[in-house]
C-alpha cells in the first residue's frame, strides 16, 4: 500500500503525513509539496514503523517519482482562509493548484484512490473530476471530497449536548457539501438516536456548519483546521484502505459524484445536485453504494436542505466551467 500526500509540508500536511507513518497497513509514504518535504520526510522516517518514507519536491521529476505507484494519494495542498474569508475565496489560488495535481494523478497514478481536502471541496472536487474525464481515467468510485471534519464536528458537539461519554460512538450523517449552509447535520437520523433538546437545536446545527470558522477566528490570521482535519482525513484515509484490504460493512460520509456510483441516481434526482456528500458503503473498488439519508429528513432538515442545494449547485457549476471553459 503506496499512500501519497500533496501539501505534505503544510499545517494539514504534516500531521496527516505522521498519522500515516504510524498506521501499520501502509508500505510506502510519499511526500510531496512544492517547500520543504526533505526535511519533513527525514524527520519521519526516523519514526520505528514499516512504511518507509520519502519526500519529492516538483524537481526533478518530483511530482512522477511520488505519484508513481499510489494506491492512496491525499491532497491537502493549497492556502487554508483567514478571518473574514469563505471558502470560496480560496477558489482564485487552490482551484489552479487542484487542476495540476489531478494532472499529475491521472498521467502517473490513474487507478490511485484520490482523496481531496483542499478547499473549497465543493468546487475541488468537480474540478478534479473533469480533469480526470478529460484525460480518460475518471472513476467516479474512486474520487472523494474529505467531508469527514463535519461529521467529526457533529460527533463532539453534540455529545457536548447530550453528556454522552464518547463522541465517536454516536453516528450523524452530515450531508450536502462543505461549506456554511451546504453542509447539513441530519440529526434525526443520528444512531443511536441523539436526545437533542429543541431549543438546542438551531445552535446545534449552526456549530456544525460554520465551525471550521470557530477555529479560523481562534487562530486570528494563522489559518484554519489543521489538527482535527488531520485527524478527520486520517479517519476517512484508514477506512478507504481497510475496505480496499477487503474489511466490509464500512460505511463514511463523503462527497462524491454520485451518478458514477450504485444509489447515487436517485440522490442526484432528488437533490438537483450531481456531487453531494451522502454516507457511502466503501468496498475494494472504492464507494460501492450511496445511501439515501436524504429522502429521511425531517421538515426541519428539508428547510436546510433547499438552502443546501442553492448554494451548491453553484460551486458545482464553477468547478466544472474552471476547467472546461479555463479564465
Ligand atoms: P497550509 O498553507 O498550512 O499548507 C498547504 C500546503 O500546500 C503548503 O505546505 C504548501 O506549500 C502546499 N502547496 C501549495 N501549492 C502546492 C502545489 N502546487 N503542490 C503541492 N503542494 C502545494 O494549509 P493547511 O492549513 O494545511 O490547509 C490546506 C487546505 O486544506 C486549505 O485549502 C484548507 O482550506 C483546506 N482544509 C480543508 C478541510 C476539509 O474539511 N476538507 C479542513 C481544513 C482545511
Ligand atoms: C474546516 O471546515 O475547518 C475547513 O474547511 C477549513 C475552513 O476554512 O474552515
Amino acid at each position: 500500500m503506496k499512500a501519497v500526500v500533496a501539501g505534505a509540508s503544510g499545517g494539514i500536511g504534516q500531521p496527516l503525513s505522521l498519522l500515516l507513518k504510524i498506521c501499520p497497513l501502509i508500505d510506502e509514504l510519499s511526500l510531496y509539496d512544492v517547500v520543504n518535504t526533505p526535511g519533513v520526510a527525514m524527520d519521519l522516517s526516523h519514526i520505528s514503523t514499516p512504511a518507509k518514507v520519502t519526500g519529492f519536491l516538483p524537481k526533478d521529476d518530483g511530482m512522477k517519482n511520488a505519484f508513481t505507484g499510489a494506491d492512496v494519494v491525499v491532497i491537502p495542498a493549497g492556502i487554508p482562509r483567514k478571518p473574514g474569508m469563505t471558502r470560496d475565496d480560496l477558489f482564485k489560488i487552490n482551484a489552479g493548484i487542484v487542476r495540476d495535481l489531478i494532472k499529475g494523478v491521472a498521467e502517473h497514478c490513474p487507478k490511485a484512490f484520490v482523496l481531496i481536502i483542499s478547499n473549497p471541496v465543493n468546487s475541488t472536487v468537480p474540478i478534479a473530476a473533469e480533469v480526470l474525464k478529460g484525460a480518460g481515467v475518471f472513476d467516479p468510485k474512486k474520487l472523494f471530497g474529505v467531508t469527514t471534519l463535519d461529521v467529526v464536528r457533529a460527533e463532539t458537539f453534540v455529545a457536548a449536548v447530550t453528556g454522552a461519554k464518547d463522541p465517536s460512538k454516536c453516528k450523524i450523517p452530515v450531508i450536502g457539501g462543505h461549506s456554511g449552509e451546504t453542509i447539513v447535520p441530519l440529526f434525526s437520523q443520528s444512531e443511536p438516536k441523539a436526545d437533542i433538546p429543541e431549543d438546542k437545536l438551531n445552535d446545534l446545527t449552526y456549530r456544525v456548519q460554520f465551525g471550521g470558522d470557530e477555529v479560523v477566528k481562534a487562530k486570528e490570521g494563522a489559518g484554519s483546521a489543521t489538527l482535527s482535519m488531520a485527524f478527520a482525513g486520517y479517519r476517512f484515509a484508514e477506512k478507504i484502505i481497510k475496505a480496499v484490504n477487503g474489511e466490509s460493512g464500512i460505511v463514511e460520509t463523503t462527497y462524491i459524484y454520485l451518478p458514477g456510483v450504485e444509489g447515487g441516481d436517485e440522490i442526484a434526482k432528488e437533490t438537483g445536485c450531481d456531487y453531494f456528500s451522502v454516507p457511502v458503503e466503501l468496498g475494494p473498488e472504492g464507494a460501492k453504494k450511496a445511501h439515501n439519508v436524504v429522502s429521511l429528513a425531517n421538515d426541519y432538515e428539508k428547510k436546510l436542505l433547499e438552502a443546501c442545494y442553492k448554494g451548491l449547485k453553484g460551486n458545482i457549476e464553477k468547478g466544472i466551467e474552471f476547467v472546461k471553459n479555463p479564465p
